[in-house]
């Protein structure tokens, strides 16, 4: 592996390993998702407690201080945006040039790939082609994993995950970026060959269901079986509490926190100021 790679490797894992993501890439196709639309606002006060910031060009440009010393992983794929009828999400393109990510002073660049949709060849070749320059200029590629659930409905399906995961690490990623499956998840790990931080996803609907609780438990579940990482957004930023999430997701990542004890710690935080 270059000096460059590993050096950018290492901004993303910590010592241990393990890395805490912040994901804000979501205006790329939603707009001004909720809670993030002054994304300065929103994500300034939470730099401090993540190891990474996961954006758009837009976003680093126009609200992230250069001097804050986050590391980024670049989201560099897009194209379709939910305004396109009929809805295909799927019909991605790589977005951004390696340029521009050597320019943004980039710790790794982020694809997404479609397994399973009508798009699956073409985004596979985004990342391959990505991939390619990334080695050349020694940034590594996150590739996330997205499965065409119009068409394949196996978001929970650690089998058909599993897949996915591994394709995208033989087709030049670095690292990827998966949902976590109720069951399975210590297999992917096993046969996905590079680490996996695992995706957060929306809050869940149910007004019953505390959610905080949910997002450390699934956090929890997700490094206990092997998972090098988070890479949550929603359940962050759209938290009534989003320091004392992050602060809490922290403990699970890096300090060894089960899921009830990062829940006291939360409810210990939020009861403090501007948490
Ligand atoms: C798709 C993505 C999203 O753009 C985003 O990062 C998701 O974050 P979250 O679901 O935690 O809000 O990468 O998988």
């Amino acid at each position: 592996m270059s000096w460059g790679k590993e050096n950018r490797l290492r901004r993303i894992f910590q010592k241990d390993g393990r890395t805490l993501m912040l994901a804000a890439d979501h205006g790329y196709f939603m707009g001004p998702t909720t809670r993030l639309e002054d994304p300065r606002k929103t994500l300034t006060p939470l730099l401090p407690f993540v190891d990474v910031l996961m954006t758009t060009r837009g976003v680093l440009r126009n609200c992230i201080d250069p001097k804050s010393g986050i590391p980024v992983v670049l989201r560099v794929s897009g194209g379709p945006t939910m305004a396109r009828e009929p809805r295909v999400l799927e019909d991605e393109w790589l977005t951004t040039s390696i340029e521009e990510a050597i320019r943004l002073n980039t710790a790794a660049v982020a694809l997404q790939t479609f397994s399973g949709s009508p798009y699956e060849s073409r985004t596979i070749k985004n990342l391959s082609e990505l991939a390619n320059e990334g080695e050349r200029y020694g940034i590594p590629v996150l590739g996330v994993v997205a499965l065409g659930d119009e068409y394949t409905n196996k978001s929970n399906d650690s089998r058909y995950l599993a897949m996915a995961c591994r394709i995208l690490a033989e087709n030049g990623a670095s690292f990827v970026k998966t949902y976590y499956p109720e069951e399975g998840f210590d297999k992917m790990v096993n046969s996905a060959m590079v680490p996996l931080v695992v995706a957060g996803g929306p809050q869940p609907k149910d007004p019953k269901l505390d959610k905080d609780l949910a997002t450390f438990q699934l956090a929890y579940n997700a490094i206990q079986q092997g998972a090098a990482g988070l890479d949550f957004g929603r359940k962050v930023w759209q938290s009534d509490h989003p320091i004392a999430v992050a602060k809490a997701l922290y403990s699970i990542v890096h300090e060894k926190h089960t899921a009830k004890e990062a829940y006291d710690l939360f409810n210990k935080l939020k009861s403090e100021k501007k948490q």
